[in-house]
């Protein structure tokens, strides 16, 4: 089965963000990460990134219209973004919201999430490992 991973704004510049906050993987090791993580749980990861809003909501509305499970990542967007939380809304298949570092940690801005509220649930803190962690949710959610 195909899962949707989407990630916003920043995500692609992991090799130049704190390290201590987000880790040492690159973008693109977190992309593989992802895709070995997907494969040893039975999906087929489509890995985007993508800083722009629309785009995120025109992928929310793929997954919404093809009734596929997402993980999202939506990075500074999760504190905001009004039009990424409809769009998330409209997904039936399970939504999993997950973030590198454990936002309720960091600033006060980032302890608000306008996604968890249509989220099946969500998972952070964990680096790389809180997508493999979703995936696991996820196949658990879908009875696999
Ligand atoms: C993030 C946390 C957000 O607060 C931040 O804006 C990001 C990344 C994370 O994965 O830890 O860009 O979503």
């Amino acid at each position: 089965m195909k899962v949707l991973v989407l990630n916003g704004p920043n995500l692609d510049r992991l090799d130049i963000r704190d390290s201590s906050i987000y880790g040492d993987m690159s973008y693109s090791q977190l992309v593989s990460h992802i895709e070995n993580g997907a494969k040893q749980n039975g999906f087929v990861a489509d890995v985007r990134q993508s800083a722009d809003e629309a785009t995120l909501v025109g992928w929310l509305h793929e997954a919404a219209d093809t009734n596929t499970p997402v993980i999202f990542n939506p990075a500074a967007f999760t504190h905001y973004s009004y039009a990424l939380r409809d769009a998330a809304e409209l997904v039936k298949a399970p939504l999993i919201e997950v973030h590198l570092s454990n936002p309720l940690s960091r600033e006060e801005f980032r302890h608000t999430s306008v996604i968890s509220g249509v989220a099946n649930g969500t998972i952070g803190g964990f680096g790389p490992n809180s997508y493999i962690l979703a995936l696991i949710a996820l196949k658990a959610l879908i009875g696999k």
